[in-house]
């Protein structure tokens, strides 16, 4: 299979600014898309035909299996079948076809390599089938994979990032209704930075996997709890109220980490809007102490690149994004010096920790765009 197969779709993985672990909780967040995209290249059959064909770049042997009969099996190729088996479900009948698939978004690094599979795939079949998907959809069909397939128990960012983000601007959105706007960032003034700790994440199959799903099953404890639906419906005066207060100490922290990390998000958005890039930097900072301390979803390799970026001459602020449990850093930088300092940030972490860090963005990159 060398030739090209003729559709052709991509999705772009994404990096969370800020809003951790809000959107299963009804909250917000605020991802952008970055440079590093999956390619998909179909080719479909005739409808008798069942048969899925996956070749991955990253793999020699070819997959198969027909469509109706996917089983989980526990490796990645669960994205394709969960993508085949959730149309059927929903009503779209999609025949057999070759499958290509090729990846810039590094797995493991907390960006969202699932989701861009997902809606790269969704996206091409909906070509090669002419099948009546908005992005919207999209996003949620690929939510449905993760949460019914594949077995994370994910909220909606990441895919709603994949389909509907871009680099240039920030995408601020409501998970609670999926209202979403879209702010320009402000590259003529600062430049992103995202490192790779190296130090893989995972949503599923995992420690970091069994942790994601019960730092939500907490969640929905302290919501019982405080007779609440979701924690979006408190806000931080509701940290010292009494009900707030007799839940258990862990429970406290959970739930204080998602209720002020929505408030900064909220005031993310303002600082971003108005400029203020110190203020964002700030937010970048106490959202992953937040996440550190009272999620407790950090490890001590992210903070020592966090800690790191932070003490450096032109960082506004650093954090860790995503999921947790390893994964990448987010920074922001005066524009340009997001390279020199994140190139200092990898030269400090290999001398001190011994550990290879990638720089995925540097600012330049997601400005040409
Ligand atoms: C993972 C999940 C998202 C979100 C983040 C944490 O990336 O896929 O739904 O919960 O973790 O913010």
């Amino acid at each position: 299979m060398n030739h090209s197969l003729p559709i052709c779709a991509s999705a772009h993985g994404r990096v969370n600014l800020i809003g951790e672990h809000t959107d299963y909780n009804g909250g917000f967040v605020l991802p952008t898309a970055i440079p590093q995209k999956t390619i998909v290249e179909i080719r479909p059959k005739s409808k008798s035909d069942t048969q899925v064909s996956v070749q991955s770049a990253g793999f020699s042997e070819i997959l198969r299996y027909q469509t109706g009969a996917e089983k989980k099996q526990g490796d990645w190729a669960d994205y394709v079948r969960g993508t085949t088996w959730i149309l059927a479900r929903e009503g779209y009948q999609v025949p057999g076809f070759d499958l290509r698939i090729s990846s810039t978004v590094p797995v493991g690094s907390g960006l969202s390599s699932s989701a861009a599979l997902e809606v790269a795939l969704l996206r091409g079949l909906r070509d090669a089938f002419s099948m009546n998907l908005t992005d919207l959809r999209i996003a949620q069909l690929g939510q449905k994979i993760e949460n019914e397939f594949v077995g994370a128990r994910v909220g909606i960012m990441d895919q709603m990032a994949a389909s509907l983000a871009d680099p240039k601007h920030a995408l601020f959105l409501d998970t609670r209704d999926l209202s979403y706007r879209k702010i320009s960032l402000p590259f003529d003034r600062a430049d992103l930075v995202v490192i790779n700790s190296g130090i893989s994440h995972r949503n599923v199959g995992s420690n970091s996997g069994a942790d994601y799903n019960t730092r939500r099953m907490e969640c929905e404890t302290a919501c019982a709890q405080l007779g609440i639906k979701q924690l979006r419906d408190i806000g931080p005066e509701a940290l010292s109220s009494r009900p707030f207060l007799a839940l258990s100490e862990v429970l406290q922290k959970r739930a204080r980490h998602v209720i002020t990390e929505n408030a900064r998000v909220l005031s993310a958005v303002k600082a971003l809007e108005a400029g203020d890039l110190q203020a964002l930097g700030k937010l970048f900072v106490q959202s992953h102490e937040s996440m550190r301390d009272d999620y407790e979803v950090s490890i001590p390799e992210i903070d020592f690149l966090v800690k790191t970026a932070v003490s450096l001459p032109d960082i506004f602020g650093a954090r860790l994004t995503g999921g947790g449990f390893g994964g990448s850093i987010v920074a922001l930088a005066a524009a340009g010096t997001g390279r020199k300092n994140a190139e200092n940030i990898i030269r400090i972490y290999s001398e001190q920790l011994k550990h290879k860090a990638t720089i995925l963005v540097a600012g330049a990159e997601s400005k040409t765009l």
